[in-house]
């Protein structure tokens, strides 16, 4: 199968404070993916870099294989809903 989300080495600094910072993170085709964490532990900030509505600090991010950063095109075929929809 083959990976439709992949995180790799990805963190976010604001200012001084790293939000987010992950090794890797791969999901396949098909899966469904239950993101975990205690307030705060940036899975949101997370969303929002796979989403382009953060910059990452460092790190990359690929969307069915194509790293997002050169090419937005793949939003077309996200749906999304972050935190509170209203
Ligand atoms: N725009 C921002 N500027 C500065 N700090 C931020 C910003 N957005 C988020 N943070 C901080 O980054 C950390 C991670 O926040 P984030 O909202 O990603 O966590 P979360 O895992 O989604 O939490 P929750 O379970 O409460 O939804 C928090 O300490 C938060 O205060
Ligand atoms: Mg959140």
């Amino acid at each position: 199968m083959k990976n439709v989300i992949e995180l790799r080495k990805l963190s976010k600094v604001y200012k001084d404070v790293t939000t987010v910072n992950l090794e890797k993170i791969t999901v396949r085709e098909g899966e469904i993916y239950g993101f975990l964490g205690p307030n705060g532990a940036g899975k949101t900030t997370t969303m929002k870099m796979v989403l382009s509505l953060v910059t990452p600090t460092s790190g990359e991010i690929l969307v069915n294989g194509q790293n997002v950063k050169k090419d937005k095109t793949y939003l077309n075929q996200i749906g999304s809903m972050i935190e509170e929809p209203s």
